[in-house]
């Protein structure tokens, strides 16, 4: 039986791994390196500085760790400005819905984010009291793959982590799902997350029927 749903916020919950992708972009094309989609698939769900190393490898750039600081602070600058004009309107659907099925159901619940935006953007789209735990991922040592931030909320939840379903979007999220030794339901496209237990196309594909046969694995 499952007991808690743990979630990952960036491009789970809302569309903010496009405003990632659009500010690490930016900053790639003034350092004239090329980033695609498909190389953005390997920053999903890694911290910010991981995800500069990541862009800098790419353009085989080096720079000194004054630098990157510089870099990672603008990306993130920009990333604001585009988290700016949020609101709950950008709340996927089928969120709130399936909160309150959780709630119902007495399935505790809790976020898994690598972002230090997480408040922001939890506090923009209106949800800022939605999760029994949120993770600060100021005091995770290691940053997904590692299964640190899906065993931390666990344990805050009381939950053994085999009871525990993590939603991810991100390859580097799904891996540390399963390191956690949780149910690992994937959101976006099978051929990229291909360690996850189940891939669904959106939150919203959590229906009635599904939600019933996952509580009841
Ligand atoms: C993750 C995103 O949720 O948070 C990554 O998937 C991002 O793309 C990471 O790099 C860190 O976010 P932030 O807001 O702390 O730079
Ligand atoms: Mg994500």
């Amino acid at each position: 039986m499952i007991h808690a749903f743990i979630f990952d916020l960036d491009g789970v919950l809302t569309d903010t791994a496009e405003y990632h992708f659009l500010a690490w972009q930016q900053l790639a094309t003034q350092l004239g390196i090329n980033f695609s989609r498909e190389d953005n698939e390997l920053l999903k769900g890694v911290d910010r500085m991981g995800s500069l190393e990541l862009i800098l490898q790419l353009g085989k750039v080096q720079l000194s760790q004054d630098e990157k600081l510089k870099l990672a602070a603008q990306k993130n600058t920009q990333y604001l400005k585009l988290v700016e004009s949020m609101s709950s309107a950008d709340l996927f659907p089928g969120v709130l819905p399936l909160f309150s099925s959780l709630k119902a159901a007495g399935i505790k619940t809790a976020l898994a984010s690598a972002s230090k935006n997480a408040a922001l953007v939890l506090q923009k789209l209106g949800i800022p009291d939605l999760f029994d735990y949120v993770a600060d991922s100021n005091f995770i040592q290691n940053g997904k793959p590692d299964p640190e931030i899906f065993l931390t909320c666990a344990q805050a939840l009381g939950v053994a982590p085999e009871r525990c379903i993590g939603v991810e979007d991100a390859p580097a999220g799904v891996t540390a799902i399963k390191a956690a030794g949780m149910y690992a339901l994937g959101i976006g496209e099978e051929q990229a997350l291909t360690q996850a237990d189940l891939v669904i196309p959106a939150v919203s594909a959590i229906d009635q029927r599904l939600l019933t046969r996952l509580l009841t694995m």
